[in-house]
C-alpha cells in the first residue's frame, strides 16, 4: 500500500532508489528494504521503522554500484512489522527478488501448492508467496523467462498488486505489473525510474506512462514493452509530468501538513480559477461539460469515499439539497459497495477521493457504474485510477498534498462540491443573480481563509491548554457537522488525542455523559440558522462542567460570555462556511500533535493511501 521505486539505467541504482524511498516517506510505512544486482548477484537489505535506518546499514555495509534495483516502503497488512516480512522477499530457486504494494487475496491456498513443491518460506507476508510462484513458474529453458513467468503468476493470483520484479539470472531485466495499486514508469534517457507515485519520479524525468491494470511491462536498458498478463501487447501513453519539485519539498515550513493549510488559500484561488463566469452567473466545469444534459435530469445523487473525503462529500450532501434540490446521499464507499445498493434510473455517484486510489472508493464507484448510475470524480491526482474509470470530472487543483493528515484536499474538494452545486442548481432552481452572489462569496474564501492563518499564533495558544487532555469532542449542525466529524478525525490522526465529533443535538442521547470538568468541547458556532440552538448545546456542556472553545463569527461578543476560547472566521454564507470552519480545527490538531512531540508527517499506523480495503 505504500512505496515503491525501481531503477533501471546506467548509473548506480542505489542513489536513485534511497532518494525515491525518502520522497515516498509521507505515505506512511513501517519498514523498508533494497534489492540491487551487482555482478549477477543479488544484494538485499531490510531495516525495520526509518528509510534511515535502512540507508545507514547500507552504508556500513560499503554501498552498492549495480545498476538495476528494487526499493520498497512497506506498510504490513499480512505479518507483523519485522525485518523477515519487509520487502523485497526472494523465491529460493533462482534468485528473484520481488516488492509488492498491496494484498494477494489468494495467498494461503497458493502457500499450501508451493510448500507441496518443497518450497520454503521464511515470513509471514502474502508476498513471498508471489516471489515463490513466480520462481516455481520460471524455466528460462523451455522459454518462460521473466516477464512470462511474472504474467504467468499474476494469472493465479488475486487481489491488489503493483510489484517490481529482477532475477539473478536475468541481470538487464526489470519487470513490474499492476492491478489495482498505482504505478507508473518514468521514462529518462536510458534510463527508467519506476514508482507508486509521481513524487520518487519528477527530479529524474517528466515523460511517465502510467500502467493500466492487468498490464506487465519488460523494461531493459534500450526500452521496454507493455503486455497485458495474457501475453497481449499494449500501447503505453507517454505522457508529461505536472508536477514541480518544489510542491513536494517543505519551502521553510516545519511539516508538510503546515505547509499545506498555509498553502489554501493559494490552493483554492487554483481551483476556483476560470469556473466561476460572473457575466453569465454560472458555473463553468469544463470536465463535465460534455454530460450537461444528463445532469440536467439527475433525480439522486450517491457521494462516496472515505476517511476527511467522506466528510467532504457530507458537506456535499447539503450543499446539492440546498442549492440544486437534488436528494443527496453521503455514503461510506465500503459500505456502499457491499450493501447491494438500489441505484435508480438517473442516479449521479460522485466518487470523492484526494488520491484517486482508494480501493472501497474506486469499488463503489465501479459498483454503482454496473447498476447504471452515472460517475463523476472529484479527485485531486491527474490521471489516478478514478479519475479514469469515472464518466466525467472536476480536478481539485490544489497541487499536491504531501501531509498524510488531509487539509488542503478538504477544502478543495468542499470548494469543488460547492461549484458542482451551484452548476446543477442553475441547471434546476438557481437564478443567474443568486448564483452570481453566491460565486462573489466563493471569490472571497481564499483571501478569507488567509485571515484565519494570521490568528496561528493565538490559536497554537489556546491549543496549548488543553493538549494534556485525552478525551474531546466536537460538535457542529448542519453544514457544520461533518466539519465537527473532520476536526476530530483531524486531532485523532495526528495528536492520538480521542475525539469524537457528533451533531451538537446528538450529545444530549448520550454522549452528554462523558462530559466533566476535563473535557475540552469544541463547538462550530459561526452565525447560521442553527446558531441559537448551538448556544443552547454550548450552555448544556458549561453547566456540566466542560470547557468550551468555539469556532464563531468575527464580532460575535455574545460568545464569549459562554465559551471559555473563541477562534474567530469572517462571516459568510452558511453554505460555504466549512471551508473556513475547518481551517482553525486544522491549525489546532496540528499545534496538539506537534506539542505532544510527534512526527506529524508520519502519523503511526496511517498510510496516506488506502489502496486495500
Ligand atoms: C485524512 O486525513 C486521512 N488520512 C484519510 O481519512 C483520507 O482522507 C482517506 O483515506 C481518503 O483518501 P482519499 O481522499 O485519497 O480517497
Ligand atoms: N501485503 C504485503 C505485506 O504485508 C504488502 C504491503 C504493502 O503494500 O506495503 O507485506
Amino acid at each position: 500500500m505504500c512505496g515503491i521505486v525501481a531503477y533501471i539505467g546506467g548509473k548506480a541504482a542505489q542513489s536513485y532508489l534511497l532518494e525515491g524511498l525518502k520522497r515516498l516517506e509521507y505515505r506512511g510505512y513501517d519498514s523498508a528494504g533494497l534489492a540491487v544486482l551487482e555482478g549477477g548477484k543479488l544484494n538485499v537489505v531490510k531495516a525495520v521503522g526509518r528509510v534511515a535506518n535502512l540507508e545507514d546499514k547500507i552504508e556500513d555495509m560499503g554501498g552498492f554500484r549495480g545498476t538495476i534495483g528494487i526499493a520498497h516502503t512497506r506498510w504490513a497488512t499480512h505479518g507483523g512489522v519485522t525485518e523477515f516480512n519487509a520487502h523485497p522477499h526472494t523465491d529460493d530457486r533462482n534468485g528473484i527478488a520481488i516488492i509488492h504494494n498491496g494484498i494477494i487475496e489468494n495467498y494461503a491456498a497458493l502457500k499450501t501448492y508451493l510448500e507441496e513443491k518443497g518450497h520454503k518460506f521464511q515470513s509471514q507476508t502474502d508476498t513471498e508467496v508471489l516471489a515463490m510462484l513466480i520462481g516455481e513458474l520460471y524455466a528460462p529453458q523451455e522459454g518462460v523467462d521473466l516477464e512470462a513467468a511474472v504474467q504467468a503468476a499474476l494469472r493465479e493470483v488475486t487481489g491488489a498488486y503493483a510489484i517490481a520484479v529482477i532475477c539473478e539470472k536475468e541481470p538487464d531485466v526489470l519487470v513490474v505489473a499492476r492491478k489495482g495499486s498505482p504505478l507508473m514508469v518514468g521514462v529518462g534517457a536510458g534510463e527508467y525510474v519506476v514508482a507508486s507515485d509521481a513524487s520518487a519520479i519528477v527530479s529524474h524525468t517528466t515523460q511517465a506512462f502510467v500502467l493500466d491494470d492487468y498490464n506487465v511491462v519488460k523494461i531493459t536498458r534500450t526500452g521496454f514493452r507493455t503486455s497485458t498478463i495474457h501475453n497481449v501487447p499494449v500501447t503505453s501513453k507517454i505522457m508529461q509530468l505536472e508536477l514541480e519539485l518544489q510542491e513536494i519539498e517543505l519551502g521553510g515550513f516545519s511539516h508538510f501538513m503546515q505547509k499545506e493549510i498555509f498553502e489554501q488559500p493559494k490552493a483554492l484561488s487554483n481551483c476556483i480559477r476560470g469556473r466561476l463566469n460572473m457575466d453569465e452567473g454560472r458555473i463553468h466545469l469544463g470536465g463535465v461539460g460534455n454530460f450537461s444534459k444528463e445532469l440536467s435530469k439527475i433525480k439522486n445523487i450517491v457521494l462516496t469515499a472515505q476517511g476527511t473525503a467522506l466528510h467532504a462529500a457530507m458537506i456535499g450532501e447539503y450543499l446539492f439539497e440546498d442549492l440544486a434540490k437534488v436528494s443527496s446521499v453521503a455514503e461510506y464507499a465500503s459500505e456502499f459497495r457491499y450493501r447491494n445498493p438500489i441505484v435508480e434510473e438517473n442516479t449521479l455517484v460522485i466518487a470523492v477521493s484526494q488520491s484517486g486510489e482508494t480501493a472501497d472508493t474506486l469499488a463503489a464507484l465501479q459498483e454503482a457504474k454496473e447498476r447504471g448510475a452515472l460517475a463523476l470524480g472529484v479527485v485531486n491526482v491527474v490521471g489516478s485510477s478514478i479519475a479514469r474509470e469515472t464518466d466525467a470530472g472536476v480536478y481539485l487543483r490544489v497541487g499536491p498534498e504531501i501531509g498524510v493528515a488531509s487539509t488542503k484536499a478538504f477544502t478543495g474538494q468542499v470548494a469543488v462540491l460547492s461549484m458542482l452545486a451551484m452548476y446543477m442548481g442553475r441547471k434546476r432552481f438557481m437564478s443567474a443573480d443568486q448564483c452570481r452572489d453566491l460565486m462573489k462569496d466563493m471569490e472571497r474564501v481564499p483571501g478569507l481563509i488567509e485571515r484565519i492563518c494570521e490568528q496561528d499564533a493565538r490559536i497554537k495558544k489556546i491549543t496549548e491548554k488543553y493538549t494534556h487532555r485525552e478525551n474531546w469532542l466536537f460538535l457542529g449542525r448542519g453544514y457544520n457537522y461533518p466539519t465537527a466529524l473532520e476536526g476530530a478525525l483531524k486531532l485523532k490522526e495526528i495528536s492520538y488525542i480521542h475525539a469524537e465529533g457528533m451533531p451538537a443535538a446528538e450529545m444530549k442521547h448520550g454522549p452528554i455523559a462523558l462530559i466533566n470538568d476535563g473535557m475540552p468541547a469544541v463547538f462550530i458556532a459561526n452565525r447560521g440558522r442553527q446558531y441559537e440552538k448551538v448556544m443552547s448545546n454550548i450552555q448544556e456542556v458549561r453547566s456540566r462542567g466542560g470547557h468550551v472553545i468555539a469556532v464563531a463569527t468575527e464580532g460575535d461578543k455574545e460568545i464569549t460570555k459562554y465559551a471559555e476560547d473563541v477562534m474567530y472566521i469572517p462571516d459568510i454564507p452558511e453554505c460555504l462556511s466549512p471551508m473556513l470552519a475547518v481551517v482553525p480545527l486544522q491549525l489546532m490538531a496540528y499545534h496538539a500533535a506537534v506539542l505532544r512531540g510527534h512526527d506529524v508527517d508520519k502519523p503511526r499506523n496511517l498510510a496516506k493511501s488506502v489502496t486495500v480495503e
